[in-house]
């Protein structure tokens, strides 16, 4: 048997020293007229093309070459003479590592249904689909780091375990090892939580935004990048309980700094995928485009994927206050025809996807960030305006996706901190450490949170969120 290195599917299609010995090792695709196998081992959409001369191989061998199987084949690398391919393998020597039995195997070489691959997650990644989708993942991953490394922000690891709610808003897992049918219980009744494991009661983390504040007053530019935990009974195509969060928090840096980083961020975020990813984008798009031929005109996405991905590089995001937003939403043809579910009454309100859905999709056409957003829906720590009503926070809104980032300068005033904390009942004393930093070399300091899974959800054109995640949880599901 040869002694030939070990090459990738994507080394060898890139080889251009041609021929040359190669072992090449993954999972069979296809295999046609006994003779021609596709072999695909994950690294590239496109699969390698072997050819077996079948009288050499015996037959049980040739019987287990079938789709799903995993195999390695021994050959040389030549030039194609077959149509659709630039090279292929010649092979010598076939070895099948694991058969899969074509009467069981669930992935048969045809179109499956996005949610029969759900249902099977183990399994999906051997598809093209899910393969160009993890590949863009990881990309996405890697230039997170690059960007931040690039200027000067360091990858702090927050705690996934935490003791504070940083949004606010109750919507924690808790984390206990408290026997839920006896636990120690106070005189009063209710549970006794400084017997449980840390001495008191923890949770999941929502955000690393507060630790990464506390860091930042150090380390001027920080971010992190993990996973956030969130008990929200959302059943949408954007929300999951557990999701993956990057949020730069950078000292001496205001609301507009922070609109420009986020920006720029999530600019080269995606003029990166481009760049290094244009056979998965190339493959994604196309994928889209025949599942939306289904669908009436009205439904399918505007624009093909890698258009929408160029578009979004091609102008300035539209920045507007939230008062301004909701101005033209008050005055919006669909407003005043009453088509929104939840209709413009007071100032105040929150908006609703729908909302953010026609500010981006249809008045701006291209990503909106609103700021100075009512200081009664957004979270405790944002920067309160000198109106008294209004906070520094902002949101970049997305075609498709609507919210992507969310982020605020922060506020630094103790005294107007411990009235809002107090206000949505978070005990001031609970987080002395919080105001400490403001108490000893404060200064100003803004951040964001970027939703990463979010994020891959645009770039892929994914339609659901659920999608874009290897594992995801939500209400009512975990598996894994
Ligand atoms: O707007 P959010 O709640 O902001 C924060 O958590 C701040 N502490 C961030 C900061 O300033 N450092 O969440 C930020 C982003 C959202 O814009 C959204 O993209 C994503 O996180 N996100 C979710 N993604 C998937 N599933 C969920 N349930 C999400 N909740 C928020
Ligand atoms: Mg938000």
């Amino acid at each position: 048997m040869s002694s030939a290195p070990h090459f990738t599917v994507k080394q060898i299609l890139n080889a251009t020293d041609i021929p040359f010995p190669a072992v090449v090792k993954g999972w069979v695709r296809t295999f046609r007229q006994n003779q021609f196998i596709a072999l695909n081992d994950g690294t590239t959409v496109q699969p390698l093309q072997i050819v077996v001369d079948s009288s050499a191989i015996d037959d049980q061998t040739l019987k287990n070459i079938t789709p799903g199987a995993a195999l390695e084949a021994h050959g040389t690398i030549v030039e194609s003479p077959g149509k659709g391919q630039r090279v292929e393998m010649q092979a010598q020597h076939i070895i099948v590592h694991g058969p899969a039995d074509p009467n069981s195997y669930p992935l048969q070489p045809k179109k499956h249904s996005l949610e029969f691959l759900r249902s099977i997650a183990h399994l999906r990644f051997k598809t093209n689909t899910f393969g160009a989708v993890f590949r863009l993942r990881h990309g996405l991953a890697i230039a997170i780091h690059e960007f931040f490394h690039s200027k000067d922000f360091y990858y702090l690891h927050s705690p996934i375990i935490t003791a504070s709610d940083c949004e606010g808003a109750g919507e924690m897992f808790r984390v206990t090892t408290l026997d839920p049918k006896n636990p120690p219980l106070k005189e009063d009744g209710s549970v006794d939580w400084s017997k449980d494991f840390f001495g008191r009661e923890a949770h999941l983390t929502v955000s690393g935004q507060l630790e990464a504040e506390l860091a930042a007053m150090g380390l001027t530019r920080v971010y992190t990048f993990g996973p956030t935990f969130r008990a929200e009974k959302s059943h949408t195509t954007r929300h999951l309980a557990e999701f993956w969060m990057v949020e730069p928090e950078v000292a001496f840096a205001r609301l507009d700094d922070i609109m420009d980083l986020a920006e720029e961020l999530l600019k080269h975020l995606i003029q990166y995928s481009l760049q290094h990813y244009p056979d998965e984008l190339a493959f994604l798009q196309k994928r889209l485009e025949d599942e939306e031929k289904q669908l009436p005109k009205e439904k399918r996405s505007p624009m093909p994927l890698i258009e929408k991905l160029q578009f979004v590089l091609s102008e300035p995001f539209q920045r507007i206050s939230y008062t301004e937003a909701f101005d033209i939403l008050k005055a919006s043809k669909p407003n005043r025809k009453k088509k929104f579910k939840y209709p413009l009454t007071d100032w105040g309100i929150d908006f609703q996807t729908e909302h953010e859905r026609y500010l981006v999709e249809k008045h701006f056409k291209k990503p909106v960030i609103i700021y100075n957003y009512p200081a009664e829906i957004k979270a405790f720590y944002m920067y309160l305006n000198d109106d008294g009503k209004t906070v520094r926070g902002m949101d970049v809104l997305f075609p498709g996706i609507g919210e992507i980032i969310g982020g605020s300068e922060r506020e630094t005033r103790i005294e107007v901190l411990k009235k809002r904390m107090t206000q949505i009942g978070i005990a001031p004393d609970e987080m002395q450490w919080y105001l400490d930093i403001r108490r000893w070399g404060g200064c100003p300091h803004a951040g964001f949170g970027l939703g990463f899974d979010r994020l891959v959800q645009f770039v892929t054109g994914m339609q659901n969120i659920r999608d874009a995640i290897p594992f995801p949880r939500y209400p009512g599901y975990v598996a894994y």
